[in-house]
């Protein structure tokens, strides 16, 4: 076993986060998302409210929690890209450098996440004016969904709104960790949180905020199915952006000192917070106005529009809304794009301005097949999915996870356990669970969702 200190690092210097909260918020960033604010509701909202959420906290906890400290763990020890990282400590661990296949994996579904998330970003955009415009007051429900479908249905419109997000997340990871992330993050998520509670009290005075309370917390376990339960887990990972090398390339930016657990703790404590009062803010007014809380992914675009157009004030809540909605979007879309222009940087040894370039023009023009999917090229399918829900598909039920399966497995078996433990700093508690939880109980869960994707219901 290799003798180490903690203050050892592997890789070469590089840039670091200016304060612990720079990261925390940067990594909160990245997990809050449509995950939360789009997906999560609704999906709660379709698999039964409290139940679903109890077992999303416990997978949460159980797995997502330990996954992410082994992503951190990476990260920090191997102080470079996510393909670097991997090589430096499997070589460290005297295993095989094709770990570091696992890093290009991680790399290439945050790039591909990264070319359909653009596009739902925009939407979100483009609701910022339309909401603002005063569209919504006192429009019909056919009216309502035709604005979404005409947007849908507009490739130019699309692709241009796709434009401006990919070109904001450029601007800002080209600046740099301290200068572009950071500063970034310091805006975008105390925003986000200021306007997320303004929502929630805007909720409570409804009058249907004890309902929106009972429909989110009270568990009705007989809508729970397995399907329910793996797709918590599957969300879980989603949300926490697992997978993705996100956070493992936000970890390698990490100084000595912190504490991984921490900031893990009040990472994964943040981003479900969001997801929660993201609920408490949506199914309160969607109640109040006899509207459908399990509406799938419309929920967002079409019912609380419906909502926005009859409640006081509903201009400028709405707008509200899609702005809060744009700011936890962009930060994930730079979270997205960072662990690219890590990799191009190192390999190519190209700028960042350069790898952000041609990254940024590579995902512009990769979303088209998204925007496409929408409209010229609907009707066209594989296995009766669109295109883009071909790619949400195989990234997010099977590429994250699998990325997340790989992680879990380097770090409790391949990597050194005095590495691990020295790196983490844990309770001995702490670190006896986290390592069951990477070794045994990750892995065998990661692998009943694959099974159950496959249509082997695993129980
Ligand atoms: N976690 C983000 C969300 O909830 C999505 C994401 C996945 C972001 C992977 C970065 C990496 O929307």
């Amino acid at each position: 076993m290799l003798p180490v200190s903690k203050s050892q690092s592997l890789g070469p210097s590089r840039a670091k986060w200016s304060n612990p909260w720079a990261f925390i918020l940067a990594t909160t960033g990245s997990a809050v998302g449509l995950g939360n604010i789009w997906k999560f509701p609704y999906i709660a909202g379709e698999h039964g409210g409290g139940a679903f959420i109890l077992v999303y906290l416990i997978c949460i906890l159980l797995l997502g929690l330990p996954v992410m400290l082994a992503e951190m763990l990476i990260g920090r020890r191997g102080k470079s890209s996510p393909v670097g990282s991997l090589s430096v400590v499997a070589r460290e661990a005297g295993s095989s450098p094709l770990w570091k296949g696992v890093g290009v994996l991680a790399v290439t579904t945050g790039f591909l996440i990264l070319t359909f998330y653009i596009v739902v970003s925009g939407w979100a955009f483009s609701y910022i004016t339309i909401a603002a415009s005063g569209t919504f007051t006192g429009a019909t429900a056919q009216q309502i969904d035709d604005l979404y479908q005409v947007l849908l249905s507009d490739p130019i419109r699309l692709a241009s709104w796709s434009a401006v997000v990919i070109f904001l997340t450029m601007f800002i990871v080209n600046r740099g960790i301290e200068k572009g992330i950071e500063k970034a993050s310091y805006i975008l998520m105390p925003g986000l949180f200021v306007i997320l509670l303004i929502l929630v009290c805007y909720a409570m005075t409804t009058g249907h905020f004890g309902e929106g309370l009972r429909f989110m917390f009270y568990p009705d376990f007989q809508k729970l199915s397995v399907d329910s339960v793996l797709m918590a887990l599957g969300q879980a990972f989603f949300s926490l952006s697992l997978g993705s090398a996100a956070t493992m390339v936000y970890g390698s930016y990490m100084p000595q000192h912190l504490s991984i657990g921490k900031t893990a703790l009040w990472v994964a404590g943040m981003d479900t917070l969001v997801a929660l009062l993201a609920g408490l803010a949506i199914f309160p007014l969607v109640m109040a106005y006899g509207l459908h809380a399990d509406s799938g992914p419309g929920l967002i675009f079409v019912t609380l529009p419906l909502a926005f157009g009859q409640m006081p004030f509903g201009t400028f809540i709405g707008t509200l809304f899609f702005i809060m909605l744009t700011f936890a979007t962009l930060t994930s879309t730079i979270a997205l794009l960072e662990p690219s222009i890590s990799w191009l940087t190192e390999r190519l040894r190209i700028s960042r301005f350069q790898a952000c370039a041609v990254a940024g023009l590579v995902v512009w023009v990769l979303s088209l097949g998204t925007v496409f999917s929408f409209n010229i090229w609907a009707d066209k399918t594989v296995f009766g999915k669109t295109f883009f829900e071909l790619l949400d598909y195989i990234t997010s039920a099977w590429m994250l996870p699998l990325g997340s399966l790989l992680v879990a497995l380097f770090c409790g078996w391949v990597m050194a356990r005095a590495v691990s433990a020295s790196e983490l700093n844990l309770s001995q508690r702490a670190y006896v669970l986290w390592r069951a939880s990477i070794r045994y109980v990750a892995p065998v869960a990661i692998l009943m969702i694959f099974l159950n994707a496959i249509g082997l219901n695993p129980f």
